[in-house]
């Protein structure tokens, strides 16, 4: 999973006048030339159903790099990559316009030599996927060959259920071969999500310590400040636990619990992640109080009046969705018995902050007259977002005359690291587009992994339907509601707010 291949290619995107595209695709697009990590046989076809000319669509392309990428834009770098962008109309629901793709992508591959590469990536609303995997598929755009190949990417949400990600799974599945497919998990290109299994497999400071024996539990946390924004129509089907649960929370969770892969490539990683996630217990009627589930009222946030969850545009005023999801779990094997594993996601939280805190037991005390003061615990926090931090929290003697001991840091901070390239990492959209042009797929999720977490998720909607889990409401700017710090007091524990 190392090599950076710059193969060549056409990547075509579906949307691509969409949020996502520029928001995300074309600013990596951007800081991935800026890097020099493109081929010069490599073009984009923008693909939309807006009418616009190329130079209208630079020209927009060129606004979104200006506004949201992580390097300043460069005229030069920019008219490189620009003369590689094109934009494509296209009423892509219906299969008359496709033969015109085709033979407009032919022309691209003639004049930069991309050998007959695609990548497909959708960027549409979902429900437009398997209507245009269709019309690829009876197009004969899609046709698995080895040489040229084609790969699809599919954004999340793979599926608002487990009933429906396993037919849009049936539907890719009969174009695309399992090798082509890319299931995007943005969380899996974001570089601390990538550190889990560099800190954990590579450190034999660490490795011992990660069992039950000495983990007394683990924290995974992703809190946002914003609500839904204009996303209504998709948040009532999906949930906290279906828009970030089912997915970024379940496969930081795999990362922190697999065991070591026989070997670093795809296969063997994702075949421990499915393994782990095989072991999480399912919630039952028994465990219902496992888990709690919120909702956002109005309130202010930074001086601002914001709108409750059910008065936001397309929420239904009686809207039971959830907008925060806490849950204590546990993995049925032997290296985590014992040890609980607990989850929260939110919007309109206190802080946008995305960390993962490992507790460990307490050492055996030792009992003696010099020694006074309560022991606090060890932690290994490894801070995902905003931040790019991992530290450690541990004991020592405290200064002084007295023999006291106190708690104190360790920290590795990434992005203040020594080297200046180093300090910015990239963006997690620059790491898998890369990997899909490479055909590297570790970092995207397998269909197993899909089916499993949407197995899992979707116990707890059909206690969620029978009432056992109550939906519980909390203002805005808080951590959700009290209901999920007393998930942890019950055990004796709280919440790292770090
Ligand atoms: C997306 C969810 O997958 O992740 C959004 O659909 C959420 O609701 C976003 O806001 C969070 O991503 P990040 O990278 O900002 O933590």
């Amino acid at each position: 999973m190392n090599a950076v291949n710059v193969a060549p290619c056409i990547l075509v995107v579906f949307g691509g006048t969409g949020d996502l595209t520029h928001r995300k695709l074309i600013p990596a697009l951007y800081n991935l030339e800026h890097q020099n990590l493109l081929s010069s046989r490599f073009a984009v076809v923008a693909v939309g159903r807006r009418d616009k000319t190329d130079e209208e669509y630079r020209n927009e392309a060129y606004n979104s790099v200006k506004k949201y990428s992580r390097f300043e834009i460069n005229d030069d770098i920019w008219n490189n990559l620009c003369k590689r962008l094109f934009y494509k109309k296209l009423d892509f629901l219906n299969i008359e316009g496709y033969a015109g793709l085709n033979a407009f992508l032919s022309v691209i591959d003639n004049e930069f030599q991309t050998e007959g590469n695609r990548v497909y990536y959708l960027a549409t609303r979902p429900e437009n996927f398997e209507i245009i995997i269709e019309n690829l598929h009876i197009s004969k755009m899609a046709v698995n060959t080895q040489k040229p190949w084609q790969r699809i990417v599919i954004e999340k949400p793979f599926g608002n259920n487990l009933a429906s990600a396993r037919q849009l799974n049936k539907k890719i599945s009969e174009v695309f071969s399992e090798r082509n497919i890319y299931r995007i998990d943005h969380y899996l290109g974001k570089e601390m999500v990538q550190s889990i299994m560099g800190v954990r497999f590579f450190n034999t400071l660490f490795e011992p310590l990660w069992s039950n024996k000495y983990i007394d539990n683990i924290q995974i946390s992703s809190c946002e400040t914003i609500g839904i924004e204009n996303r209504g129509e998709y948040y009532e089907k999906t949930g906290a636990l279906g828009d970030m649960v089912q997915n970024h929370m379940l496969q930081m969770l795999a990362l922190l619990a697999m065991e070591p892969p026989e070997d670093f490539n795809a296969e063997a990683i994702r075949d421990e992640k499915v393994k782990a996630l095989s072991s999480v217990k399912e919630v039952t009627p028994c465990s219902a109080e496992s888990v709690v589930l919120g909702q956002y009222l109005e309130g202010e946030v930074e001086g601002r009046k914001v709108p409750g969850y059910r008065q936001e545009r397309k929420v239904s005023p009686e809207s039971e969705t959830e907008t925060f999801a806490a849950l204590k779990t546990e993995l049925d094997n032997p290296r985590w018995k014992g040890v609980p594993f607990y989850i929260r996601t939110g919007k309109r939280l206190a802080a946008k902050t995305t960390d993962i805190v490992i507790q460990l037991k307490p050492s055996a005390n030792i009992s003696s007259s010099v020694y006074s003061g309560t022991q606090e615990p060890n932690l290994l926090v490894i801070k995902i977002q905003p931040k790019e931090e991992l530290f450690i929290q541990f004991n020592t003697k405290k200064p002084g005359i007295q023999w006291k001991v106190c708690p104190v840091k360790m920290t590795y901070c990434q992005k203040c690291k020594v080297c200046e390239a180093e300090a910015n990492s990239p963006e997690a959209y620059e790491k898998l587009i890369i990997d899909v042009i490479n055909g590297d797929s570790t970092l995207f999720t397998r269909w197993d992994e899909v089916e499993k977490s949407w197995a899992f998720i979707e116990k707890i909607k059909v206690l969620k339907e029978k009432g056992k889990c109550r939906l519980s409401y909390y203002k805005p700017g808080t951590w959700g509601p009290e209901e999920s710090d007393r998930l942890l007091e019950r055990d004796g524990r709280h919440w790292w707010n770090l």
